[in-house]
């Protein structure tokens, strides 16, 4: 299942003014020089400070992604953002349907769709989030949740391959985590439905997000099935968010990419 190193994505949400982004950005990246290519990590600032990061990280190998975008590449969209534009900024990559879109702007699946087709238009690749609520859990509808979100956020596959983030919503910035065989079996269910959509499994990659810290990060990452992780409030540490990216990665990758 799963393809290539470990991807390790930091969602700085709303979080951080211009000189505090700036200077976790460049915190980050002696942290992570004996990486190499043995995981791929990126961070999403805010919008605002795409320019002020990308200059921060200017020579290492993170990468620049966004949290949200408009579905139109331009328009009379007053206070949105199109792909095309953080396409200039930089971008590799775009979160979109992150259960804080979902929940506090009403953003649909069809909506998160569009997204991710405008993000696929403009050369960046979607992370669509997708996760159960605590009553959905407990009614044990997680993966029927998952199922249809997938079938409806996700674009045709002939756009590009989107990476999947499995956020459990009460998980998110509570300190709590599924168990480890949740996250695998729903990991793997992830995998499946995708199949079912028309992707090759050891093509795709699915993040696991929620509560994700140094301490849980290596057991978590080494579950069949979770090809990444996407980093809230951890993220916004250059310690924490390091150790988790070096958790991802076995040390001998780490000394093999090192050596290279
Ligand atoms: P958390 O957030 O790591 O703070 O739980 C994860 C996310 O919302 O992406």
């Amino acid at each position: 299942m799963g393809a290539g190193a470990p991807f390790i994505v930091g969602n700085w949400k709303m979080h951080l003014r211009r000189e505090e982004a700036s200077l976790l950005a460049r915190s980050i990246i002696p942290y992570l020089q004996d990486i190499g290519v043995a995981a791929e990590v990126a961070v999403c600032p805010p919008f605002i400070w795409l320019d002020a990061v990308k200059d921060a990280l200017e020579g290492s190998q993170i990468i620049l992604g966004a949290q949200d975008c408009h579905p139109q590449p331009e328009g009379a969209y007053t206070g949105d953002i199109s792909a095309p534009m953080l396409r200039d900024a930089g971008c590799d990559y775009v979160i979109v349907g992150h259960s804080e879109r979902r929940t506090l702007h009403g953003e649909s699946s069809a909506e998160i769709r569009e997204k991710a087709e405008a993000i696929f238009a403009a050369g960046m690749a979607p992370i669509i989030c997708v996760g159960e609520s605590q009553e959905e859990r407990d009614a044990g509808q997680t993966i029927a949740v998952i199922r249809e979100q997938c079938a409806a956020s996700v674009p045709d596959a002939q756009k590009g391959i989107p990476v999947i983030a499995y956020e459990p919503i009460w998980a998110i910035g509570s300190g709590k985590t599924p168990s480890l065989d949740e996250i695998a079996r729903v990991h793997t269910e992830i995998h499946g439905i995708m199949v079912e959509l028309g992707f090759a499994s050891g093509a795709l990659r699915v993040l696991y997000g929620g509560s994700v810290k140094p301490g849980n990060a290596a057991e978590i990452l080494a579950l069949p099935g979770v090809e990444g992780a996407l980093i809230g409030g951890a993220s916004l540490k250059a310690d924490d968010f390091a150790a988790i990216v070096r958790a991802s990665v076995p040390l001998d990758n780490i000394r093999t990419a090192g050596s290279a």
